[in-house]
């Protein structure tokens, strides 16, 4: 191997910085040329590449974002997309790619390894869905942030006797929701794993101050079928009856935001490094997670086109926690 190329793809998360410089310093340590790819796969497509030296990934991995910058792409949903992608590649010598991405970017990558390329998926989106990982980068960043957020709504709730809806990102996944909800302390969690009733929501909070509490929270997760619009409206209009006020907070992309906390400076660090050691023991087609607290390789047919599971368990604890 003479030359890989790396890209960030999809919905950035905190700690991509981290990745790039672990992938580009140890690719540069095997004695290979990495080239950055700029934009993700729409800049694949046109070929936006350049050579990254050690140096030149000097002073990101505090960064939030990503310095290659994303795309969502929805020509490389496209046959020809791949083509020119593939041909860009091939057109500067490149022998691997790296994907540090969420599903949909992974989906790409394995779209790739299809028509006989090989890649190597690094598993980073906040949302935590990714099978292959038990935790993403990402992840907990965007967590500390929906706690902050939190912590500082339950505050001025408890000041005015108020409700507080607050709705957190994670696509169609609970996780964010669940954790936000169990470390944040709410008394109520929303999320597209559960179905519930908006009335079962309402008793919940209401249940929160006949217990004696100054205050009541809600986190809904943005993908749930009972969404924040719906809720907060059903709110609104019993407000009388359950005999409490209602706010909204939508905390949309300020979770994606900022700098990235040590737990993804440190989880980005070892799975960038893990794909280089994956490329470098001859191993591709497969996504480099994070599980049982060590850094391995899961192959791509297996994690496209699926969701991670909830754990139950924290399911149950969300639910005995809230009283
Ligand atoms: O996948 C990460 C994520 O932040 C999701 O939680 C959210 O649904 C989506 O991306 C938002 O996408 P965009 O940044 O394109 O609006």
């Amino acid at each position: 191997m003479k030359r890989i190329a790396v890209l960030t793809s999809g919905g950035d998360a905190p700690g991509m910085n981290a990745a790039i410089r672990a992938v580009v310093r140890t690719g540069v340590a095997q004695g290979w040329e990495v080239l950055g790819v700029r934009h993700g796969y729409a800049g694949l497509a046109r070929g936006e590449m350049a050579p990254l030296g050690a140096r030149d990934v000097g002073g990101i991995l505090q960064l939030g974002g990503t310095v290659l910058g994303s795309a969502r792409c929805p020509e490389f949903r496209t046959e020809l997309g791949r083509r020119r992608a593939l041909q860009a590649l091939r057109g500067k010598g490149v022998e691997a790619l790296v994907v540090i991405g969420g599903n949909g970017s992974q989906a790409g990558a394995y779209e790739l390894l299809r028509l006989g390329f090989p890649v190597v998926g690094v598993a980073s989106t906040i949302d935590n869905d990714l099978v292959g990982s038990d935790v993403t980068i990402g992840v907990d960043t965007a967590l500390n942030v929906a706690l902050e957020s939190i912590d500082r709504l339950k505050t001025t709730a408890s000041s005015h006797g108020r409700a507080f809806l607050v709705e957190v990102m994670g696509r169609d996944c609970g996780y964010l929701a669940l954790m936000a909800g169990i470390a944040g302390g709410a008394e109520a969690v929303v999320i597209p794993e559960v179905d519930t009733e908006p009335e079962a929501v309402a008793q919940e909070l209401r249940w929160a101050y006949d217990r004696g509490k100054s205050h009541a929270l809600v986190v809904v997760a943005e993908g749930a079928k009972l969404n924040a619009a719906r809720l907060a409206d059903y709110f609104h209009q019993h407000e009388k009856r359950l005999g409490f006020e209602l706010r909204v907070t939508i905390l949309g992309h300020v979770q994606r935001g900022g700098a990235p906390g040590a737990f993804d400076r440190l989880l980005a660090t070892r799975l960038g490094a893990g794909a280089v050691d994956a490329l470098a023991r001859g191993e591709n087609g497969v996504l480099v997670g994070w599980v049982r607290g060590e850094v391995t390789t899961t192959p791509l047919a297996a994690v496209v086109g699926r969701q991670k599971a909830l754990d139950p368990e924290l399911l149950k604890l969300a639910g005995l926690l809230a009283r």
